[in-house]
């Protein structure tokens, strides 16, 4: 059964920005896009790069490695639907960010 769980002030997580954390022993990518949050699985399925490195320009996200790129809302491959990375529920709990996972 899902449970929510902390994950860290939103404020250290400013618009344009994105940072990985270990949650219920799951290596998770945030992003803030336009300031709302999104949370997807933060290891590439090509070859494993830390997707919360990549460049993210809007809701899109390039991963460091070799260029792959996610739309962090979905977890999806724009245009695509094979590869699909797990994006979990966010919610905004105060000034804190918590996960669904
Ligand atoms: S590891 Fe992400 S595209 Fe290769």
């Amino acid at each position: 059964m899902p449970q929510r769980h902390p994950v860290t002030a939103l404020a250290s997580l400013p618009p344009g920005s994105s940072q990985a954390f270990t949650i219920a022993g799951r290596h998770i990518a945030f992003f803030n896009v336009a300031g709302r949050i999104h949370a997807i699985d933060d290891t590439c399925p090509h070859a494993g790069a830390p997707l919360s490195q990549g460049r993210l320009e809007g809701c899109v996200v390039t991963c460091p490695w070799h260029a792959i790129r996610f739309d962090v809302t979905t977890g999806r491959r724009p245009g695509q639907s094979d590869d699909t990375l797990t994006s979990y529920p966010v919610f905004i709990n105060g000034d804190q960010i918590e996960v669904e996972v």
